[in-house]
């Protein structure tokens, strides 16, 4: 299973794809978490010890790596370089593991506007595209705010996208574009988690504005949750829950994975 968690700003996506990736890995599944956003902070949601977190280096500064596996040095624009440089080894290499997951944090790429061919964007894109298409462990990744990033193209060939929302509709505004940019990038299937949910009226709302068979369900605000933000916890250990529901989601997301299979 490889799945893009998308939505706007502040929703939960990092939360969630946090959940989803310890709970994978409890289930015995190998998973690998990829941190998408530039603005990464997966690592502290999975719960990563002070120390390894400060010692992650963004797949993106890794300057030796890029100038090695692409031949030509980082930050050269439309220069000559590899198309298709070696990445498979890049995921078990290159991954900081706590708790059974793998995490990637792929960093920024000054990509200089649209059409980006720089060296940092070739590799990344071809790690992406060799973790969702060859690679046989689930696969979550926690994207950027927002859509613009998304066709950029990191998460093309994704089994799904799945947009994190809020009972509002500033966040099912985004669930739409991404729905809509899904389509154009060839994703087929989007589904929504609803969250910070404080009572069946949200629920309703939410369910409301989609289309059957579009929701895997819902988590409910929480406390414990945002506490454990504060205090650098994985919200993973904090609430039995959170996690029942979570539960609840990633059950769904199996069953629908093996009815399309
Ligand atoms: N179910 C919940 N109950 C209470 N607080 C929550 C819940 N889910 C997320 N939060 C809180 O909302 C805030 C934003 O969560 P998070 O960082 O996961 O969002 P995000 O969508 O990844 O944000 P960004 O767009 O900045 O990457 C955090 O403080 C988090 O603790
Ligand atoms: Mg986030």
């Amino acid at each position: 299973m490889k799945i893009a968690i998308t939505g706007k700003g502040g929703v939960g996506k990092t939360t969630f794809s946090s959940m989803l990736s310890r709970m994978f890995s409890q289930d015995g599944y190998r998973v690998v978490a990829v941190d998408a956003d530039p603005d990464a902070n997966l690592a502290l949601a999975l719960g990563f010890p002070k120390d390894t977190y400060d010692s992650i280096v963004p797949i993106s500064e890794m300057k030796n790596l890029i100038s090695d596996r692409t031949s030509a040095d980082t930050g050269s624009f439309n220069k000559m370089f590899k198309l298709n440089p070696k990445v498979d080894d890049i995921p078990e290499n290159y991954c900081k593991e706590y708790n059974g997951v793998r995490l990637l944090t792929l960093g920024t790429v000054d990509s200089g506007g649209s059409g980006c061919v720089c060296p940092e964007h070739v590799l990344l894109k071809r790690l992406c595209s060799h973790l969702i298409l060859q690679n046989k462990d689930v696969v979550i990744m926690d994207m950027e705010a927002g859509i613009e990033h998304l066709g950029r193209g990191t998460a093309q060939g994704v089994d799904a996208f799945v947009v994190v929302v809020e009972p509002g509709e500033r966040s099912l505004q985004t669930y739409r574009k991404v729905k809509k940019l899904g389509k154009d990038i060839g994703v087929k299937r989007v589904f929504v988690v609803g969250n910070k949910i404080r009572n069946k009226e949200d629920e309703e709302f939410i369910m409301s504005n989609l289309e059957d068979g579009e929701s895997l369900g819902f988590i409910y605000y929480n406390q414990d949750v945002i506490n454990s933000d504060r205090s650098n916890q994985s919200p993973y250990d904090v609430s039995e829950e959170t996690r029942k529901q979570v539960k609840v989601i990633k059950d769904k997301l199996m069953e629908l994975q093996t009815c399309n299979a």
